[in-house]
């Protein structure tokens, strides 16, 4: 489409002569103004948008019969469990481990991660009290509620894939990999809030006790 366009014009203006120095002049004057809008308005279809040129109406054409999706692999971590990585499933239910181990680096990501795409409606502490939430959005639930705690970390995976009631998909935004460790992260969420003084680590537990004296 684009090249035959192209050599349209090109002939066109070779037939205008006249007509170049003008657009010459124009264009000079193009290049001196801020901004240029040539680029954004060329000669292209948009997409979806109807055509005569097909006999089918459609500028866009049908994928060859037989054409798989290919996931964007690079980046993807190694792991023994490719299908648990993409799905959140093992055995063809949500799985109570993430695919690969969790450790501080993981669980930085998912916190990073986690702040730039879910604190907006769920909050920094998952309270479910995010901006949007305070100017109208559907509340979602806190990951504190009893249901939540028990859901197994493959729940979380799915439901950022796959999105959840008023909640959009985050699939096209968030690797795999960074789904499991907001996963996780969410899951050290819930544990900050319910956390049992017998289960902090020997100098947390002393330092505790040194606040309370
Ligand atoms: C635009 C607002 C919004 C954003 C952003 C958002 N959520 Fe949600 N989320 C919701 C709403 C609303 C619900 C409740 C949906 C419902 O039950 O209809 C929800 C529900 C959930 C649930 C509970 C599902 C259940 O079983 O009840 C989890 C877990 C969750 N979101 C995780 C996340 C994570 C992780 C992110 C970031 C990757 C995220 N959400 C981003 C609005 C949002």
């Amino acid at each position: 489409m684009r090249p035959n366009t192209t050599t349209a014009r090109v002939r066109n203006a070779t037939a205008r002569r006249p007509q170049r120095l003008a657009a010459a002049a124009l264009a000079a004057l193009l290049a001196v103004a801020p901004g240029c809008t040539d680029m954004y308005d060329q000669p292209r279809f948009e997409p979806y948008e109807a055509t005569t040129l097909f006999s089918d109406g459609a500028s866009s054409r049908t994928l060859v019969l037989g054409t798989v999706p290919r996931e964007d692999v690079r980046g993807l971590p190694a792991v023994e469990d490719r299908e648990l990585l993409l799905t959140g499933l093992k055995d063809g239910v949500a799985a109570q481990e993430p695919p690969f181990a969790v450790d501080r680096a993981v669980l930085e990501r998912g916190k990073q991660r986690y702040g730039i795409y879910c604190t907006p409606c769920h909050g920094q502490l998952g309270d479910g009290r995010g901006v949007i939430v305070q100017r109208g959005f559907t509340p979602p639930p806190k990951y504190t509620e009893p249901r939540l705690v028990d859901a197994p970390l493959g729940h979380f995976f799915q439901v950022i894939s796959n999105g959840h009631g008023a909640m959009y998909s985050f699939a096209a935004r968030v690797a795999p990999q960074d789904r499991w460790a907001i996963a996780a992260y969410i899951r050290a969420l819930q544990l900050s809030q319910n956390a049992k003084a017998s289960e902090l680590p020997p100098e947390d537990q002393s330092k505790l006790q040194e606040a309370v004296k």
